[in-house]
C-alpha cells in the first residue's frame, strides 16, 4: 500500500501500539468475553454493536460492517490517509518515519489535501507577518484585541487580495493546482483557463480536526464590504462542516476534566474567551448544532453552556441546537446576554469574571424556554398550551434513559404547573427505535461456505497450499473472496505466512478490510480446523461442480437449438466425464 515505506517498518510501527488501547482514546470500551465492545462511533448505534479483538488486534462492527486493524480505524476516525495513520501511531510510539515523508507524488489523495492545507496555512501566516502585505490585518487583530499568543496558537493568517497569490506559492513547493482544487483552496475560473485564489483579502481561520490537522479554513472579510462576511472552505474529502467543532482540538483536554463545555458561535468568541482563560470552549461556527457535533461533544463532557448572541439570530440558533445537544445526554445551560451583545465583545468589556459569574447563572432547558414563553404556561390559550406540551413531548421522547427522561417530565410539569399525565399523554408511545443494523444473518449459503473456508485459511497459512491446487481464485463467486484469495496466495508464495492484522494493510479496497477483519473474528467452534478444511474444501468443489454441470446443461441446450449436432456430442461427453469425477 506504501511503497516508499518498508513493510518491516509499517509492520513495527502497528505492532508498537494495543488497539484496544488506540481505540479506547476515542471511545469506551467495555470488556465482553473474549473482545473489548463499544458503541459504533461509524453509524448510529443503539447497542455496541462494535467489538474489538485484543489477540487479532482488528475490530469489526456487527451493525454496519466495518473493520480493518489499527491503521484502519485511525483512517476512517480521523479521515486520514494511510500515511496519515501510519505517522499518527509512529509519534505515539517514537518511531521515526524516513525523511521521504513528503514525496508528494506518492502521498494518497487524502494526505495531499492534509499537505495543501498545511501549505496554505504557512503561506497565510507568511503574508500576516509581511511587513507590507499584512499591515492591514494585523491592525485589525489589534483593533479586536487579538494576543501574539493566540494568533500564534490559533495559526491566523491572512490572505491577501491577489488572485493567484497562493496558487503561484503552492507551485512553486510542487503542489499542482488539481489538489488545491481538491482542498476548496482555489477555483476553477469559467471564463478563462485555470484556477485563482478562493480567499482574497481575508482573516484567516484555519480549521482544525480533533487532531489538530487543518482540514480547512474560515476567512473574514476585512473591508466590511465583502459579503460573505466569513466566507469558509467548502466541504472537501476532509472537512464536513457539520461533524465538526471548531477549537475542539485545543480544549478537548479542559473540557474533558471539567466534564463541561461552553459553547459558543464564532471563530471569535472562542478566541476571546480562551484567550481570556476560559479554555473548555467551542465554537459551532455559526449553525446551528448537528446531532454529529452534539454527539462529539458529549463524548468530553456532561454539560453544555450555550452561551450564544442574545439577537435573535442566536437565539434561534440556540432553539434549535437544544434538542440534538439534550438528545446527546448532555445536561444543558443557556446563558443569555443583555442588549444584543456577544460573547466576544462580553468577555472584553467585562472581563473572565463576570463571564464566569453569567455561567454560574444560566438557566437550565424547561426554565430556559418557559422563559420564551413571555406568560406564565396557566395564561395560555389551550392551543399554544397545547402546543408547549407537544414541544416538550418530543424532547422527552427522544431521551434515552429511562430515569433521566421520568425526571424531565416530572421537572417540566412542575414548571409548567400542570399534570405528568398530560405530557406523556403527549408523548404517546415512545417510538421503538428503528433497527436499521443489518446482522450477518443473510449471507447465503454459498457466500458463507466461502468465508469460513479463507477464515480456515487465515488461520492456518499452512493449508493455502493445498487449496491453491484444488481451487483458484475465480472459484469464488464473490468479488472479495477472489481478491482476498488471490492475495493471499501471492503473499504466502513470496512471504510465508502473514497474520490477518497485517493483511489488511495489502487492501485498498475497504470492503476487503472489513470481510478480513469480520471473518477473522468469527468463531468456528471448537472442531479441528484442519477436519473443517478439508469439510470445506469438498463443499466447495461439489458446488462447483454443481455449476458446472449447470453450465454445461445450458451449452448443450443451446447447441441443440442451433443444430450443431458435433457440439452437443462434444459436451455430452464432457458432462458424463464431469458427473464420473
Ligand atoms: P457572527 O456573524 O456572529 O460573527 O457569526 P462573529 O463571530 O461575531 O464575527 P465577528 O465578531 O463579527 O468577527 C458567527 C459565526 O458564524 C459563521 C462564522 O463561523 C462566525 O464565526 N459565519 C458567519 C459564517 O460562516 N459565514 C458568515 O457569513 C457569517
Ligand atoms: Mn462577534
Amino acid at each position: 500500500m506504501s511503497d516508499f515505506i518498508p513493510q518491516d517498518l509499517i509492520d513495527r510501527i502497528r505492532d508498537s501500539s494495543d488497539i484496544v488501547d488506540v481505540i479506547s482514546e476515542y471511545l469506551p470500551l467495555k470488556k465482553r468475553g473474549k473482545n473489548w465492545v463499544g458503541l459504533c462511533p461509524f453509524h448510529v448505534d443503539k447497542k455496541p454493536s462494535f467489538s474489538v479483538s485484543q489477540d487479532k488486534q482488528l475490530f469489526y462492527c456487527f451493525g454496519c460492517g466495518q473493520g480493518g486493524n489499527v491503521f484502519t480505524f485511525l483512517m476512517l476516525h480521523e479521515k486520514v490517509g494511510f500515511f496519515e495513520a501510519l505517522d499518527i501511531l509512529a509519534k505515539k510510539a517514537g518511531i521515526g518515519l524516513p525523511k521521504t515523508k513528503m514525496d508528494k507524488e506518492r502521498l494518497d489523495e487524502i494526505d495531499k489535501i492534509y499537505y495543501a492545507n498545511q501549505l496554505a496555512c504557512q503561506y497565510f501566516n507568511f503574508c500576516l507577518k509581511d511587513e507590507s502585505l499584512g499591515n492591514r490585518a494585523r491592525e485589525y487583530l489589534d483593533k479586536r484585541k487579538v494576543s501574539v499568543e493566540s494568533i500564534k496558537l490559533f495559526s491566523i493568517g491572512y490572505a491577501p487580495s491577489a488572485w493567484e497569490g497562493l496558487l503561484n506559492y503552492a507551485k512553486r513547493k510542487g503542489l499542482g493546482s488539481k489538489t488545491l482544487e481538491g482542498a476548496g483552496l482555489v477555483i476553477k475560473s469559467e471564463k478563462k483557463k485555470g484556477y485563482y485564489d478562493r480567499f482574497r483579502d481575508r482573516l484567516i481561520f484555519p480549521i482544525f480536526n480533533l487532531s489538530g490537522k487543518i482540514i480547512g479554513f474560515g476567512g473574514r472579510d476585512l473591508s466590511g464590504k465583502e459579503e460573505p462576511k466569513y466566507l469558509n472552505s467548502p466541504e472537501t474529502s476532509i472537512y464536513q462542516k457539520s461533524k465538526l467543532l471548531y477549537g475542539l482540538n485545543f480544549s478537548k483536554e479542559i473540557i474533558r476534566s471539567e466534564k463541561k463545555a461552553v459553547v459558543v458561535e464564532g471563530y471569535m468568541d472562542l478566541i476571546s474567551l480562551y484567550q481570556a482563560g476560559l479554555k473548555n470552549v467551542v465554537a459551532s461556527s455559526g449553525t446551528s448544532f448537528t446531532s454529529s457535533q452534539a454527539n462529539l461533544l458529549s463524548r468530553f463532557c456532561e454539560e453544555a453552556y450555550l452561551f450564544f448572541d442574545s439577537d435573535s439570530a442566536g437565539m434561534s440558533a440556540a432553539l434549535r441546537s437544544v434538542n440534538y445537544l439534550f438528545d446527546a445526554g448532555l445536561d444543558l445551560w443557556i446563558v443569555t446576554l443583555p442588549g444584543g451583545g456577544d460573547p466576544d465583545s462580553y468577555v472584553k468589556k467585562f472581563g473572565a469574571k463576570k463571564v464566569l459569574e453569567k455561567l454560574k447563572g444560566a438557566k437550565n432547558l424547561i426554565d430556559f424556554k418557559k422563559e420564551l414563553l413571555g406568560r406564565d404556561f396557566s395564561e395560555l390559550s389551550l392551543k399554544e398550551q397545547e402546543k408547549v406540551l407537544s414541544d416538550f413531548a418530543e424532547i422527552a421522547r427522544n431521551i434515552k434513559d429511562e430515569t433521566r427522561r421520568g425526571l424531565f417530565i416530572k421537572k417540566t410539569s412542575e414548571a409548567l404547573g400542570t399534570a405528568e399525565k398530560l405530557l406523556t399523554g403527549k408523548m404517546g408511545v415512545i417510538k421503538k427505535v428503528k433497527d436499521t443494523e443489518k446482522g450477518s444473518s443473510e449471507i447465503k449459503g454459498q457466500e458463507l461456505l466461502e468465508q469460513n473456508f479463507l477464515k480456515i485459511l487465515l488461520e492456518r497459512n499452512e493449508l493455502i497450499e493445498q487449496a491453491e491446487e484444488k481451487l483458484r481464485s475465480y472459484d469464488f463467486v464473490s468479488p472479495e473472496h477472489k481478491k482476498v484469495f488471490f492475495t493471499i496466495t501471492e503473499i504466502q508464495r513470496e512471504k510465508g505466512s502473514v497474520p490477518p492484522v497485517a493483511l489488511i494493510d495489502y487492501f485498498e479496497d475497504s470492503n476487503c478490510k472489513k470481510l478480513i477483519s469480520e471473518i477473522a473474528m468469527r468463531d468456528l467452534g471448537s472442531a479441528d480446523l484442519k477436519i473443517q478444511f478439508e469439510d470445506y474444501l469438498k463443499r466447495f468443489l461439489h458446488l462447483q461442480k454443481e455449476k458446472k454441470v449447470k453450465d454445461l446443461k445450458g451449452k448443450i441446450k443451446k447447441a441443440k437449438s442451433e443444430n450443431d449436432l458435433e457440439e452437443v456430442q462434444k459436451l455430452i461427453f464432457e458432462l458424463q466425464e464431469l458427473i464420473r469425477r
